[in-house]
């Protein structure tokens, strides 16, 4: 096992680049066993997440090959097993995204269910609702969802809650439906966009994405194309927090500025300096100390739940009190009792942290629990004094690649040590 030692303290300045979106990259990957050819993919994330990914496709048949240029080609266009194991799923709840793609293919699908995880429970009851409306068949035994059709009919959809995952497995699907479907109250998320142009340019007919109304007419077939995945939201704006939080000044190259407002706004509520075109963003802290922002979690364009644990990091050494409010899992406060014990003041109340900024925070043993939670603590360890350990880095190898060569290279002082 490994686990990051940081030494803390450094305002961290300099360039880094950011790698495609993980969630992105995901169900565009999944997306593959749509087609009937291979799909070139550029700009495709090195995580553990996609290794995953890989792997299952792998194990249903599927192969690929990373080139040295690191364009990814892929092909699970003949799966020869339609069954998603229990061994490989359970590490990645996005594997639920095989569902969609395989039934539409295959008329038959197998998957183990998710299960729970760190940060609640997170059912499937909305992917699996939503595709019977398709006309699937689906029960549910020994911890397994079967999936089965005559032939899937494009239908209404109204989504009851917002869900970025179902309202991607749904809209897959509907590529090879029969007829026209309509997703009503679907996730608007960059990413669903990100996918949407992938699976157009291999032939799907899709109006709407990135509004709440999307609208999917059903093809024949879809073949082979190549894309890029577009820039991780996520990862760049855990970085403008770890300028902000040291008080330094950082670009980021591959970044788009426009998937980000709701972060860059909170970001310049917290007194730093933001500016941006088309590919870059930069922000200066000009070495203060932020000032404590209330933050608010809901489905995009607002405040994303992915930012919120890395925000809780930045209000505990801020200027002020404040509020931040999960409203998307009922359980993403596992980062709370960690930086607390680097004696950051947050107060728990329901579904809302009360953080009384203080003015430094020390270093201290922590365990990583998922992976947005892990980056708060490593942002959180590059402001304290003092040495930060943090254990069970496999957590943030899900999401980001190469963290602490990406940080060395913007000065902080942090090593991946083994056990
Ligand atoms: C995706 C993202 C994740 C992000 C989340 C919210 C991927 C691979 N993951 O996860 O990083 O944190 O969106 O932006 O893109 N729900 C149900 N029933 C369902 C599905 C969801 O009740 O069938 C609930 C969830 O428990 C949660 C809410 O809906 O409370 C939204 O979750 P959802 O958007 O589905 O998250 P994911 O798609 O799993």
């Amino acid at each position: 096992m490994y686990k990051l030692v940081i030494k803390g303290g450094t305002p961290l300045n300099g360039t880094v680049k950011i790698a495609g979106s993980k969630n992105a990259a995901l169900p565009i990957l999944f997306a593959s066993i749509l087609a009937d050819g291979p799909l070139t993919l550029t700009n495709t994330p090195h995580l553990s997440d996609v290794s995953t990914t890989l792997r299952l496709l792998m194990d249903m048949g599927g192969e690929f090959i990373l080139e040295s240029d690191n364009s990814l080609h892929i092909n699970a266009s003949k799966l020869t097993k339609l069954m998603g194991e229990y061994d490989l799923v359970k590490t990645m709840r996005a594997s639920i995204l095989a569902l969609g793609p395989m039934l539409a293919k295959y008329k038959e699908a197998k998957i183990s269910l998710p299960g729970g995880c760190a940060i609640g429970t997170r059912p499937v009851n909305l992917h699996l609702k939503a595709l019977e409306s398709l006309g699937a068949k689906i029960t549910v035994e020994g911890g397994y969802i079967y999936a089965t059709t005559d032939q899937l009919i494009g239908a209404d959809i109204h989504f009851e809650q917002v869900s970025v995952t179902a309202t991607e497995n749904i809209l897959m699907a509907a590529t090879l439906a029969q007829g026209t479907t309509t997703v009503h109250n679907a996730a608007q998320e960059p990413e669903i966009v990100d996918l949407v142009n992938c699976l157009i340019s291999m032939g799907a007919k899709i109006s709407g994405a990135g509004t709440s109304v999307i609208t999917i007419q059903g093809v024949s077939n879809l073949s082979g194309t190549s894309h890029s995945v577009c820039p991780d939201r996520i990862e760049a704006g855990t970085y403008l927090i770890a300028g902000a939080i040291t008080g330094g000044k950082i670009t980021l190259k591959n970044a788009r500025h426009q998937s980000m407002q709701a972060i860059i706004s909170k970001l310049q509520e917290a007194g730093a300096t933001i500016d941006y075109d088309d590919q870059s963003i930069t922000l200066d802290m000009k070495g203060k100390r932020p000032k404590a922002v209330n933050v608010k979690t809901s489905a995009y364009p607002n405040f994303p739940t992915d930012m919120q644990a890395q925000f809780c990091a930045l209000n505990s050494i801020a200027d002020g009190q404040s509020a931040i409010t999960e409203t998307i899992f009922e359980n993403r406060f596992m980062h709370i009792p960690e930086l607390s014990r680097m004696g950051a003041k947050l107060t728990l109340e329901g579904n809302t942290v009360i953080c009384k900024g203080v003015k430094s925070l020390t270093g201290a043993n922590l365990m990583a629990t998922d992976l947005r939670a892990s980056a708060s603590l490593v942002l959180a360890g590059l402001a304290a004094t003092g040495i930060t350990t943090i254990e069970r880095v496999y957590h943030l190898d899900r999401g980001y690649e190469t963290i602490e060569e990406k940080l060395k290279l913007l000065g902080a002082q942090i090593e991946r040590i083994q056990d």
